[in-house]
């Protein structure tokens, strides 16, 4: 008998239709390793929460770098871990910075090779762990710490600049804050870096899947995010907010954490002209890690499949852990 259903079967007969047939392609150049690197280390650091991910020291930085490239992986997204930390995350800014010196190192390093990224949010660097400065007087209703963002946004130009200096091909602003693509983008341009390339974290929830990332950057923080990063539950408003990136200047909008958020993916993809990238976090990857330890799931089946859905859903580039292994796999 031939059913409805059978002309769609007989396109998975055999490896080479379902190859000519398939919808969705996932390449090493469509990721980016999320790196991490702290300062004063002499050796890489294990991170307990991500089994396989490093604190990097400088050393072990670069020549991961050169392995992520070899791998066809097409950029790097750099965290810094300071030593010390303040208020308003003076390292950030510091040309001697822990980040701002990495970025420097990573640029002539593989800075032909790959695009060198950089995080530009102040959480990792603020002894309180926001991703801002504190208002001294936040609103009278409502809870929760509350960011200053025009003070904020301040601090943000002068990271921007300062990165750009170190030579960052591409700021990722993950801040949340008001404003802040526009902000940057003129800041950046009155000083000449008309080149650089604005990824805005547009449709960041606050999200439980951050979890092992704190670990891994010693966040300070107490409490949560939810005064400035979105609330899960809203699909449109993280369409909005990248639509208002769009219109500010961003070259490329985000959407974080990814497989909770397949959804909003899709959306933004669909309604904005500019790339899609989806981050697919720590908790998303310390998941799969640790049912994949305890044999529940078959480790590299799931890591390819959750990134080839994150494709599916529209993103056009992944910033994924396993950026550089999922790299060598896809080549053979
Ligand atoms: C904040 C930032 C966070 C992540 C990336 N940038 C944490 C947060 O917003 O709390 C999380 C990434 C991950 O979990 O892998 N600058």
């Amino acid at each position: 008998m031939s059913f409805p259903e059978t002309r769609l079967r007989r396109l998975r007969q055999s490896p080479a239709v379902r190859e000519l047939v398939r919808e969705t392609s996932l390449e090493p150049r469509h990721l980016v390793l999320p790196m991490f690197v702290r300062e004063g280390l002499t050796e890489p650091s294990a991170i307990g929460s991500m089994p396989g991910v490093m604190q990097h020291s400088m050393d072990s930085l670069r020549s991961a770098a050169v392995e992520a490239a070899e791998a066809g992986v097409s950029g790097v997204m750099l965290f810094g871990v300071p030593a010390v930390r303040d208020a308003t995350g003076s390292g950030a800014d510091a040309p001697t910075g822990i980040l701002n010196l990495a970025t420097e190192a990573l640029a002539s390093e593989v800075g032909d090779a790959l695009v060198v990224q950089t995080d530009l949010c102040l959480d990792e660097f603020t002894d309180h762990g926001h991703c801002g400065v504190l208002a001294t007087d936040g609103p009278s209703t409502g809870s929760g710490t509350h960011v200053d963002n025009d003070a904020t946004l301040e601090r943000y130009t002068a990271m921007a600049l300062a990165q750009a200096r170190a030579g960052s091909q591409l700021l990722g602003l993950s801040g949340m804050m008001d404003g802040q693509v526009a902000a940057i983008r003129g800041a950046l341009d009155a000083e000449g870096f008309t080149d650089t390339l604005l990824l805005a974290y547009s449709a960041k929830y606050a999200s439980a899947f951050y979890g092992p990332f704190r670990e891994a950057v010693d966040s300070q923080l107490k409490g949560d995010r939810r005064t400035y990063q979105m609330d899960p539950g809203n699909r449109r408003e993280g369409v909005r907010e990248a639509v208002v990136d769009e219109a500010e200047g961003a070259d490329i909008v985000m959407v974080k954490p990814a497989m909770s958020f397949l959804d909003v993916l899709r959306e933004v993809r669909d309604t904005v002209h500019i790339p899609v990238w989806a981050y697919q976090v720590s908790g998303e990857y310390a998941m799969i890690e640790a049912a994949a330890a305890n044999g529940w799931i078959d480790r590299k089946a799931a890591v390819l499949e959750s990134l080839l859905s994150i494709r599916r859903a529209g993103a056009d580039a992944v910033l994924t852990y396993w950026a550089t292994e999922a790299a060598r796999w896809l080549r053979g």
